[in-house]
């Protein structure tokens, strides 16, 4: 993330989590138990809506000023057993099929690889494990919004941290060997025009491999 991005992000955000976010990050997480890891975790916007039921929580968030966000949020709320870690999701320091659940929000718009970033989720997701995701993506070919995201997206990966507006990022996650179950397209109220298409979901890995 820029310096800028990271400093603004919460407050950048702050009108599309009261719209919608903030609901569907509880709506998404209401239902995890276990070991859950979180990729892209930012400045913890999902840390108050995890349940009791997840009993090891693990933080992985790569870039310093969202990390030190991220630890501040977690020391005025502490929740036990949970530690932040400042992997890259291409470099996950955990061994094969180590967690029952794998979040990631607003990430997969801004790595360098998705078919990376979702090899290496699935490899540290247990069969049958979930991958829940929420996810800005490319709006449909051949509308004024995709055309227009084209257009601005040269720019927009410059000063928002690598953010990709035109990414079909359901399809990434299917061409990585994950079950791709219900998927919820909605438009993030109050947001950018370019951010508004959204999916989000539950994708797992499959139980045979
Ligand atoms: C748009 S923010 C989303 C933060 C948070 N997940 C949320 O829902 O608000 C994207 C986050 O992904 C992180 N990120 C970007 N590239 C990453 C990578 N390769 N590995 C792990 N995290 C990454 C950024 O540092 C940033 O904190």
């Amino acid at each position: 993330m820029s310096w800028l991005m990271s400093a603004i992000y919460d407050r950048f955000m702050a009108a599309s989590e009261e719209a919608c976010l903030a609901e569907w990050r509880h709506a998404l997480l209401a239902d995890l138990s276990g070991a859950v890891l979180e990729v892209g975790a930012g400045t913890g916007a999902n840390l108050a809506h995890y349940p009791a039921s997840v009993t090891r929580l693990t933080l992985s968030e790569p870039d310093p000023r969202m990390s030190r966000q991220l630890r501040t949020r977690l020391e005025a709320a502490p929740r036990g057993a949970t530690e932040v870690v400042d992997a890259d999701v291409v470099a996950l320091p955990f061994p094969d099929a180590h967690f029952d659940a794998v979040v990631a929000t607003l990430l997969l718009c801004s790595v360098p690889s998705q078919a990376l970033a979702l090899a290496e989720i699935r490899r540290v997701l247990r069969p049958g494990g979930a991958f829940v995701f929420l996810e800005h993506v490319a709006a449909p070919k051949g509308t004024s919004r995709r055309l227009w995201q084209g257009r601005v997206e040269p720019l927009w990966k410059h000063v928002a941290g690598n953010c990709h507006v035109t990414r079909e990022t359901q399809d990434a996650i299917s061409a990585a060997g994950l079950d791709v179950g219900d998927v919820t397209a909605q438009s993030m109220r109050r947001a950018l025009p370019i951010l508004r298409p959204t999916i989000r979901g539950i994708a797992r890995r499959p139980v045979s491999n």
